[in-house]
């Protein structure tokens, strides 16, 4: 293919593109197909001669569009939010045009400078403590974009066990293997968090110990306390607490205003996964789970989720790069350059070498909708509003009666077990019949143009009654829906 042949197939594939996404709610979300499904449609062997452009687009509707689960369609309620926007689109096809590979400020210098200010404006649209930003005077920290929350709390993971078992060395003044300082080490999380915390455990090889939450399945400041009180006693120490603001189950928050004292008097590091909810914080009446952050030793959530920055875009900061970049600097001769003192390198704040050009469709995003219309669709899909028509139409049968109750300016709908008939049968009929089916069946989509707001919608309205379904061992029996 050449200039002028990329140039008209592009086009057509934009058109493609924009027809796909727009009429996507017609498609069957989940693909009808079975393992293996494609090893019939495809060659044994990549061919021999070229193929011209158009087989090979007739074959994305033929091989691809059958065993794509489409993500983007407002009837997609699993997993979590997966958003995409045009800008963001847009931005992902100039990196890939550029292609640069930005592993040092001079490798790309507009790679590493646009995604330096990008972390900075998201910072301050977050309300995130200065002592994350790149330019601040008073600031040793900065952000930097990873692939992913899991890998940036593995990263997390390793800056806080480099920081402590160099600590542990001095403090000891003998030689000690790294390996018998790591076996003593013990970090947190609640028994809510994301499995990516279990998997830094085994990748690192450090114990994790998971603390239970209390009945809003919150990580609180006693619970913490005791459980480092019993390693010490134990003879281990603790190094690290990964906090969850929103949990991946039912978007629970810990308690950070209690856990970050805690863990700045037993000198634990507090890293805080906010993948999912994170984006919220761009309002900053949803700020009051941030109450405490200030303690934060390092924070991540994942603009690729709910901020309409396409897969892969994950925000990470830490408060003090040096620490990130004693744990991963390696200098061979290649690499180095003549500002590598003066210049942020991102190569020694991740785990691998090679990094993309993401900061553009942040930019794209950023500026093509502005903080104010960033914030209208935060507030458009967690409103009150819409948690109280649901309610309105969950009651207007009398086939059950709930009623909604507000917890930190947030609406939510109470499902409370009142009556001694009640059995596991009846819960089980009102969430299928009455409860599912009235979601399901929903006209609260009305008037949003954007494909995305539905979904966000329902899953919010749901995952707050599944919170309160709460009754002996009920919560699991709700749960599997
Ligand atoms: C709270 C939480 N943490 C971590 C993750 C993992 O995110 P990633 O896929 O970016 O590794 C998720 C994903 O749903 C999540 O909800």
């Amino acid at each position: 293919m050449q200039a002028e042949e990329y140039n008209r197939r592009g086009k057509e594939l934009v058109d493609y593109i924009t027809q796909y996404l727009s009429s996507i709610r017609e498609r069957r979300v989940i693909p009808d197909v079975k393992p293996g499904y494609m090893k019939e449609l495809l060659p044994d062997t990549a061919p021999s001669d070229a193929e011209d452009w158009e087989s090979i687009f007739n074959d994305i509707e033929k091989v691809i569009m059958p065993g794509v689960v489409h993500w983007q369609s407002p009837h997609m309620h699993a997993y979590y939010p997966s958003l995409t926007s045009w800008p963001s689109m847009l931005g992902d096809m100039l990196a890939d045009a550029i292609n640069c590979v930005g592993f040092t400020w001079a490798s790309s210098p507009a790679c590493t400078e646009l995604e330096m200010n990008m972390l900075d404006w998201l910072c301050k649209a977050l309300g995130l403590p200065s002592f994350f930003l790149h330019h601040h005077p008073d600031s040793r920290g900065g952000g930097v974009l990873q692939s992913t929350v899991s890998e940036s709390t593995l990263v997390a993971l390793l800056a806080a066990r480099k920081d402590k078992i160099l600590q542990l060395r001095t403090e000891l003044d003998q030689d000690v293997d790294d390996s018998v300082l790591n076996s003593r080490l013990v970090a947190y999380a609640s028994d809510q968090a994301h499995s990516s915390v279990e998997k830094a455990g085994l990748i690192s090889l450090v114990k994790i110990r998971f603390l239970p939450t209390d009945e809003q399945l919150s990580l609180r400041g006693d619970t913490l306390r005791q459980a480092i009180q019993e390693d010490m006693a134990r003879g281990l120490v603790p190094f690290m607490l990964c906090a969850t603001l929103g949990s991946t189950g039912v978007c629970a928050f810990d308690s950070l205003s209690e856990l970050g004292p805690v863990c700045s008097e037993e000198g634990v590091w507090l890293h805080v996964d906010a993948a999912y909810a994170g984006s919220a914080y761009v309002c900053p009446e949803l700020r009051w789970s941030l109450e405490g952050i200030e303690f934060a030793h390092s924070f991540v959530f994942n603009p690729a989720k709910w901020m309409m920055v396409h897969f892969d875009c994950t925000a990470f900061w830490v408060k003090d790069k040096y620490k990130l970049q004693q744990t991963f600097t390696v200098d061979p001769v290649y690499l180095r350059h003549e500002n590598s003192q003066a210049a942020t390198d991102y190569m020694n704040w991740q785990i691998p070498l090679s990094r993309r050009f993401r900061s553009i469709k942040l930019w794209f995003v950023l500026r093509s909708f502005g903080l104010k219309n960033l914030q209208a669709h935060i507030r458009h899909v967690s409103g009150n509003d819409v948690t109280q028509e649901l309610l309105r139409r969950l009651t207007r049968s009398g086939s059950m009666y709930l009623i909604p109750a507000d917890i930190h300016n947030k609406r939510i709908i109470r499902f409370t077990v009142t009556s001694q008939f009640t059995t596991a049968e009846d819960i089980l009929k009102d969430w299928r019949h009455n409860i599912l089916s009235v979601c399901l069946r929903s006209d609260l989509h009305d008037g949003i143009t954007n494909v995305q707001d539905p979904v966000m919608k329902l899953h919010r309205c749901v995952v707050e009654i599944k919170m309160m379904a709460r009754f002996e061992d009920g919560y699991g029996l709700i749960h599997e829906y």
